[in-house]
């Protein structure tokens, strides 16, 4: 399960003479150029044409599944009602986990979930939430709208609800209000064999196997809600934890060991570079067991400005245009925290995670304060799309990332109100994106034009492509460009396509969105491509996401 993400990087080929050899995004006085474009043997696009250049023959980095995880916290209706409903609900429930969203992530073959925060995992108590559920506790969640948290959702219904989905659990341990002796006996708990008491107590409670932990989140924006902590005192509390909390899970031995990930920077500010030096800089000294840190995390929403005031439904172009420009500054802060990585780790054994992103707005009017309701519009669509892209670019650093969230809160993949259940335009594209878990990336060289609304200016289209282990390659395209369609010819190196076929996601509007009442308003349509020996051509509407696969 691992295996990937503790593997030593690929290296993308060097770059030759003519050719980039892996899509690097750059933005030039207006105009976007990822990679360079060959000098030969492209023939000239008629005007207007989008000519790219796609090299079959030199593949990249693999992109790691683990890019296409996803983040479900104790947060307004993320998990009470979006996952969970409970034993007796009339709502069709196995063991309490609603049946229909397990069939619609699924779907996903979702890779992770982080659980149970956020900024709750850091005021997160396991023991309140094992045992019978009538004699857990009651308590409050004072970081999300004060509401009270039943409990009823603990670590078994947590880890029934990643296996009923296909998942690997991804456990955010409590460093802010807990104690190492705390988060190390939830672990042993886990998976201590039934020979000791606390194994007993899990078997008791109804699972005797071990658990199998994929990764462990040391701790959670402990700049911040996890405790306000400067990077000197985090750093001495990640080693404590690494150290004392243990996977004793036999079958975890070797490659698919539980992978620890430490706090990295949020945003962009001086504070964050600071941070991930500190921690960078201990790793490469080696004071403590190598293995503390697999992973460091990044948190980064696209939000123009915190508080969000952004509308999720009802905006216009402009509002589409400022948040596409905000979401683009995922790429700078990759690239520079990469950077900083990169002196102390030029290897890039430590995966950078980024395990919060997506995009926040305004709560929606009549909701509950604190639960972080938002709508999800075709904009989400193409900022999905172009965050993964840019994921799979520094596919050789970034081996993991977790959108924010799942079910009913901020960018989510599913709204559920009641029985009822609709899917996102994200879900959508995560859903489209289902072919480039781990396949490996190839190059992709393009003049990407540029898309100009007011003062802003945005690279106009955006591609990735990867070929899978079938051999069959797979192109995503984007086209931010909210009212003019993009004319694309693509030419194939060291690929004879036999045939191709692909699904597009686009909308009316800039902020059409999936409602309960029509819930397919932004869903993907077949898209036509045509053939031409070893070029492909196709349209892509305005503000659409699409993807191809291309068989040989
Ligand atoms: O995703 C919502 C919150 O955003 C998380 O709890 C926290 O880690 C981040 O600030």
């Amino acid at each position: 399960m691992n295996a990937s993400f503790l593997r030593r990087p690929q290296r993308s080929p060097g770059r030759g003479p003519f050719y980039t050899t892996i899509a690097l995004a750059l933005f030039v006085g207006g105009l976007a150029i990822v990679g360079a474009s060959p000098q030969a043997p492209t023939p000239a696009p008629a005007p207007g044409v989008i000519a790219l250049s796609v090299d079959a023959g030199k593949p990249g980095a693999k992109i790691d599944r683990q890019l296409f995880g996803q983040f479900a916290e104790h947060l307004g209706k993320g998990i009470y009602e979006g996952i969970w409903v409970g034993p007796g609900s009339p709502i069709p429930n196995t063991r309490g986990i609603r049946n229909d969203v397990v069939a619609a992530l699924k779907a996903l073959k979702v890779p992770n979930v982080r659980w149970p925060g956020g900024c709750f995992a850091d005021e997160y108590h396991w023991r309140k939430g094992v045992g019978p559920a009538a004699a857990r506790p009651v308590t409050l969640n004072p970081n999300w709208g004060g509401v009270t948290e039943p409990n009823t959702f603990g670590t078994h219904e947590f880890l029934d609800f990643v296996d009923q989905i296909g998942s690997a659990a991804y456990l955010s341990i409590n460093v802010g209000s807990g104690t190492p002796q705390e988060a190390a006996e939830w672990l042993e708990y886990l998976t201590a064999p039934t020979t000791t008491t606390l194994g007993k107590e899990r078997a008791a409670n109804g699972h005797p196997e071990p658990y199998t932990i994929g990764y462990l989140g040391i701790g959670n924006e402990s700049w911040d809600c996890g405790g306000n902590m400067s990077a000197e005192y985090y750093l001495s509390q990640l080693r404590v934890y690494s150290r004392f909390v243990r996977n004793f899970n036999q079958a975890q031995r070797g490659a698919g060991r539980m992978l620890k990930i430490a706090v990295g920077p949020g945003g962009g500010g001086p504070r964050d570079a600071d941070w991930t030096d500190t921690i960078m800089k201990s790793w490469k000294g080696r004071q403590w067991s190598w293995d503390h840190m697999d992973g460091l995390s990044l948190h980064n929403y696209t939000v123009v400005r915190f508080p969000a005031s952004y509308k999720s439904v009802g905006f216009g172009e402009k509002e589409y245009a400022e948040i596409l420009q905000a979401t683009l500054e995922m790429d700078g802060l990759i690239g520079k925290y990469g950077a900083i990585m990169d002196k102390y780790d030029p290897d890039k054994k430590v995966a950078l995670v980024v395990d919060e992103w997506g995009s926040w707005y305004a709560q929606l009017p009549g909701t509950t304060p604190g639960f972080l309701a938002q709508q999800n519009s075709v904009r989400d669509a193409v900022i999905a799309a172009l965050n993964i892209n840019i994921f799979a670019r520094h596919a050789d650093r970034v081996r993991m990332a977790n959108i924010a969230q799942m079910i009913n809160v901020l960018q989510a993949m599913i709204f559920t109100d009641g029985p009822k259940m609709v899917l996102t335009p994200t879900y959508h594209v995560f859903k489209m994106y289902v072919p480039f878990q781990d396949a490996t990336s190839v190059p992709v060289s393009f003049e990407a034009g540029r898309y100009t609304h007011g003062s802003i200016t945005l690279p106009r289209v955006d591609a990735i492509a990867a070929k899978d282990a079938s051999g069959t390659l797979w192109l995503a395209l984007t086209n931010v460009d909210p009212t003019t369609p993009a004319e694309i010819a693509t030419t194939l190196t060291g690929f004879t396509p036999k045939s191709a076929t692909g699904e597009t996601l686009t909308a009316p509007a800039v902020d059409s969105v999936n409602t309960f009442e029509a819930p397919n308003t932004v869903a993907p349509k077949p898209a036509v491509v045509k053939i031409d020996g070893t070029r492909l051509t196709m349209t892509l509407a305005p503000k659409s996401v699409t993807v191809v696969a291309i068989r040989p």
